[in-house]
């Protein structure tokens, strides 16, 4: 018995959300909305997890799935190694388990895209083992509820949350538990204005008590983002539009773009077009220039993306096509590409 926990799970239980993973799912629902919770808020990654529900209802569907169809349907939420690893995990647990994710952390934690946070949730959501998951929402309500001013993005933060998490952990119930902490730091105990003056721990809140709610958590400023320039060339000829499937070990793996000129500073159309590469590419072909689009700015974790869209009208085929990866594909056939999001706010602008 503890009191925090107790009003916790008390307030879970009158407060929390109707979403549709907490209707008795199973592991692999579990598995699934974790997985896309991670990359978004509740109120768009629902879409997401109802699509996939009805298009994949078992690990064996998704496991059969093609990794195309799989990164189409991610499609939006970004950060595509996870919708790889999904499609990769789900074939895991088909082949190892047959088809049954393992009541169990360590092993849990050997499938692919599976760390600390996804099989403490598993473990606990689907399972009721004793694991305490730690996500931005579980930091927050912990640095808040104890008034912890140690970074929670550095090594000694998250070991001390890991471990102030599973000190918290009510042992009867870590399904409810854990589903209570992340409740509450989603609709409660919210990252900006929480609600303090209604809240259930107000008398048990050390951040409440000593008015530093709004400078909980800490967290430590990163190095500068890496910025670099995407001088796109979007080249149709006829009713064709030369596509780039892009595979080196670099952002976007397996999803499409265009030709693309990358610089290291910004280019002007002008600039582009006299490039090596431009030149290169279009040698002995006629072209025109149709439009040129205005700068999209695109923040990646890691990265910024400063991009600009050339469209050129080809008269005729590409003569020199140097990586299978650059091919024409029928413009009105764009839409079963899976695409970065970048990509998609162009055609959409
Ligand atoms: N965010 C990620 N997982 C969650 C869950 N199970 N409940 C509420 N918010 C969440
Ligand atoms: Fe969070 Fe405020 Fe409640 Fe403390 S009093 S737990 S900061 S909502």
């Amino acid at each position: 018995m503890n009191i925090i926990n107790d009003t916790l799970i008390n307030w879970y239980e009158h407060c929390r959300r109707d979403l549709p993973w907490r209707h008795n799912p199973s592991p692999y629902q579990v598995w699934l909305s974790e997985v896309i919770l991670q990359q978004t808020r509740v109120s768009q990654g629902m879409d997401y997890y109802l699509r996939f529900i009805e298009r994949w209802p078992t690990v064996e569907a998704l496991a059969q799935a093609t990794e195309e169809d799989v990164l189409k349907m991610w499609q939006g939420l970004g950060y595509y190694s996870r919708a790889r690893n999904l499609h990769h995990c789900a074939q895991q647990v088909v082949e190892q388990y047959g088809g049954k994710f393992p009541a169990d952390y360590e092993q849990l934690k050997k499938l692919k895209g599976i760390g600390d946070y996804t099989a403490a949730a598993i473990a606990s959501i689907a399972f009721n083992l004793p694991h305490a998951v730690v996500d931005g929402n579980v930091y927050r309500v912990i640095a808040r509820l104890y008034d912890i001013d140690t970074p929670i993005n550095i090594n000694e933060g998250q070991n001390l949350f890991a471990q102030l998490a599973d000190e918290l952990l009510d042992r009867n119930r870590p399904s409810l538990h854990n589903q209570a902490m992340m409740e509450f730091g989603a609709l409660q105990c919210t990252p900006k204005n929480p609600a303090c003056l209604h809240c259930p721990l107000q008398a048990h809140c050390l951040a409440f008590e000593r008015q530093t709610v709004g400078q909980r958590p800490v967290k430590l400023q990163k190095t500068k983002v890496k910025t670099r320039y995407f001088n796109y060339l979007v080249m149709r000829v006829g009713e064709s539009i030369y596509l780039h499937k892009r595979s080196d070990n670099d952002i976007w793996k397996n999803l499409y773009d265009f030709p693309c000129i990358e610089s290291e500073t910004p280019l002007t159309v002008e600039a582009v077009i006299n490039s090596e590469g431009f030149r290169q590419l279009v040698e002995g072909t006629d072209f025109t220039i149709t439009k040129t689009s205005p700068v999209f700015t695109h923040k990646l974790t890691h990265r910024t993306i400063i991009a600009q869209f050339i469209e050129i009208k080809l008269e005729q085929k590409l003569l020199q096509i140097e990586t299978k990866e650059v091919f024409l594909a029928a413009e009105r056939e764009l839409e079963n590409y899976p695409i970065p999001r970048l990509i998609d706010l162009y055609l959409n602008t």
